[in-house]
């Protein structure tokens, strides 16, 4: 199985992949016209969160992530410090002893992560994000779960945002490159209609074109108007196309501000862009 960058599928059109509809700007912030929350305020939040897996220790340590209507956040951070435990802590895996999750609003620390999806939170875990042995439309099948309505327009959007995958769509999801499961994951969530998307770690283990691509995907994703919260590896990068940004160290927030903020910050540079 070639792990080679796809390069038939660029240059795709910009649809809609939210419930309202909506399109394509030159920046990737939503044009308005839509009633959104006043500037500064957070579409998802997890708002000083404190809690740790079952009964074991406290891994995160009021720890607060916020993703703001139309833009991209993105959690950077070194291994084991708890970015994917603050995805899952939002996404309602994992109880949080204190502090609290707002979707929209809305107090949502008390709900499943089924109920949330339902609310309109898409997640893409950092492993087991597809079904391997499932082909890749039926992927995107049980994407669209929860969905009363007829999901074909969705599924039409998502093969629009990454052509490769209705090529391959009656391949086995397990055959494909890392990349193109990773789309496919993306794939599957975006099934869902999403208020907001949450994505750990995307571009783990794709090549530097591979990367460079989904993050033009995701940024596409972004314009249409779906904020975007993303756990990112590749920090440099990351903090490029990144609104808010954040750098989580032993389950605490170490820094926050705006990508190029944090890019141009002596201290994350020395301690995690390699100076
Ligand atoms: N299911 C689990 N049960 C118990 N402890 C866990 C579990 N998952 C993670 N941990 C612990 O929580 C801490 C934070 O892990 P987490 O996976 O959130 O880090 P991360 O920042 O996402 O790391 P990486 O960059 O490697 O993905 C680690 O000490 C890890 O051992
Ligand atoms: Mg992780």
């Amino acid at each position: 199985m070639s792990d080679s960058p796809y390069q038939d599928d660029r240059g795709n059109k910009d649809r809609s992949i939210t419930r309202a509809g909506g399109g394509g700007t030159s920046q990737h912030k939503p044009s308005g016209g839509t009633a959104r929350p006043a500037p500064g305020t957070p579409f998802l939040i997890g708002e000083a969160m404190t809690g740790g897996y079952g009964k074991g220790p406290d891994i995160l340590h009021a720890c607060t992530i916020a993703v703001e209507p139309g833009e991209i956040a993105v959690i950077v951070g070194p291994n084991g410090a708890g970015k994917s435990t603050a995805m899952k802590a939002m996404f309602g895996m994992l109880d949080v002893r204190s502090g609290r999750v707002m979707l929209d609003g809305e107090d949502i620390t008390a709900l499943s992560p089924q109920d949330r999806v339902v609310k309109g939170m898409g997640f893409v875990p950092q492993t087991h994000n597809i079904f391997a042995t499932m082909t890749v439309e039926e992927n995107l099948e049980m994407g669209a779960f929860i969905r009363r309505d007829d999901f074909h327009d969705t599924m039409t959007q998502v093969y629009d945002l990454f052509p490769i995958l209705k090529e391959k769509r009656l391949q086995p999801a397990g055959q494909l490159s890392g990349g193109q499961r990773q789309q496919v994951a993306v794939g599957r969530a975006l099934m869902t209609k999403p208020k907001v998307l949450m994505l750990d770690e995307p571009t783990a283990g794709v090549s530097p074109i591979v990367m460079d691509e989904l993050f033009d995907r995701i940024i596409e994703v972004a314009r249409t108007g779906i904020p975007i919260l993303m756990v990112e590896q590749n920090a440099r990068q990351a903090l490029e196309i990144a609104d808010k940004a954040y750098v989580l160290v032993q389950g605490a927030n170490a820094h926050t501000g705006t990508g190029r903020e944090l890019l141009a910050d002596p201290d994350v540079r020395r301690s995690f862009l390699g100076g």
